[in-house]
């Protein structure tokens, strides 16, 4: 992710993606919940270029409700665009793309109430400075879902808890290591109720002893049920916790499957190749990692 394609200020942040309504997610891997309840989000065909450069190429994928799909690919493969055609901060070229039954790609759409039912996090935090991370959490609740001032506090302060972060109700950003602020972000997302969570590259811009606490917090929202669309480079946390793995390379998905087919026995030379780089910390000390993103990936088995 470019930090110019992230939401420019904390209060887009909160506008597009952090806002919500009540929502139930099944148990991740309940298959006979997510079949009834139907897809949380379904993408077809979908196309989308910045001016003569195709960047996705016809994607057709679904998640269900309560499934955990992490995508995985080299740098400009797409993924950032997949995710932000799921809520419209880009708007797709072509093809549809349905989240929890509403079609985000008809005209007519209110974009606004369907951005309210996903949670966005970035690999950028995006909070307010002057503002504690209690203040951080209540904003938009207060703003965007006309909460009162108490269960707003109530709801956020639930939100700190669950990142494990209650202690830090007070400080302001600047006083939080990257790896607390992330996890206030997470919070500030959860405390808008979303039905499903989106994650770009949530741990790609902390330092390696940070990741863990927010990965955690990520493992800990997938026993809970909840939706999550995630890119990331953290192959650990892949295997461990997606229902499904999908590679992209290219604009294109070139395989999906299960985490142990996909990772763990990859069946297209791309993938192969890609994983070789990501999962070879030797490669990528001599710098023969140069389409794993610019920024620095953790490399994780
Ligand atoms: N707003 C934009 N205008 C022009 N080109 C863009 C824009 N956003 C993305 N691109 C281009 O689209 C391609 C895909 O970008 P995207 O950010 O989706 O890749 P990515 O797979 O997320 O990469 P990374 O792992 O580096 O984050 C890249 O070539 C990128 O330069
Ligand atoms: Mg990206």
């Amino acid at each position: 992710m470019k930090a110019g394609k992230e939401p420019a200020s904390p209060e887009q942040a909160c506008q597009s993606g952090q806002s919500g309504q009540s929502g139930q997610s099944g148990q991740s891997g309940q298959a006979g919940q997510a079949g009834q309840a139907g897809q949380a989000i379904e993408v077809q065909d979908l196309h989308k270029a910045f001016g003569d450069l195709e960047v996705l190429k016809g994607i057709d994928f679904s998640v269900g409700r309560g499934e955990v799909v992490c995508v995985i690919g080299p740098s400009g493969s797409g993924k950032s665009t997949l995710l932000r055609c799921v809520n419209l901060l880009e708007e797709p070229t072509s093809g549809t793309v349905t989240v929890a039954g509403t079609e985000v790609t008809d005209p007519d759409v209110d974009i606004d109430r369907v951005r309210r039912r996903i949670g966005m996090v970035f690999q950028s935090f995006n909070l307010f400075p002057h503002l504690t991370a209690l203040e951080n959490l209540t904003i938009a609740q207060r703003r965007v879902l006309r909460r009162g001032k108490e269960e707003a506090n109530r709801v956020a302060r639930r939100n700190l808890r669950r990142v494990g972060l209650s202690e830090k109700e007070a400080a302001y950003p600047a006083q939080l290591s990257g790896g607390q602020q992330q996890r206030v972000a997470i919070a500030r997302a959860l405390s808008m109720d979303p039905e499903l969570m989106l994650f770009d590259e949530p741990t790609s811009a902390l330092d390696p002893e940070l990741v863990g606490d927010v990965l955690a917090v990520m493992r800990s929202l997938a026993r809970e049920g909840m939706t999550m669309l995630v890119v990331t480079h953290e192959m650990s946390f892949a295997r461990e916790v997606a229902d499904r793995v999908v590679f992209m390379d290219g604009g294109v998905i070139v395989e999906q499957g299960t985490p142990d087919r996909v990772v763990g026995d990859p069946q297209h030379e791309r993938t192969r190749t890609f994983l070789a780089r990501v999962l070879d910390p030797a490669a990528a000390e001599v710098g023969e990692v140069p389409d794993v993103g610019p920024h620095t990936k953790r490399v994780d088995r």
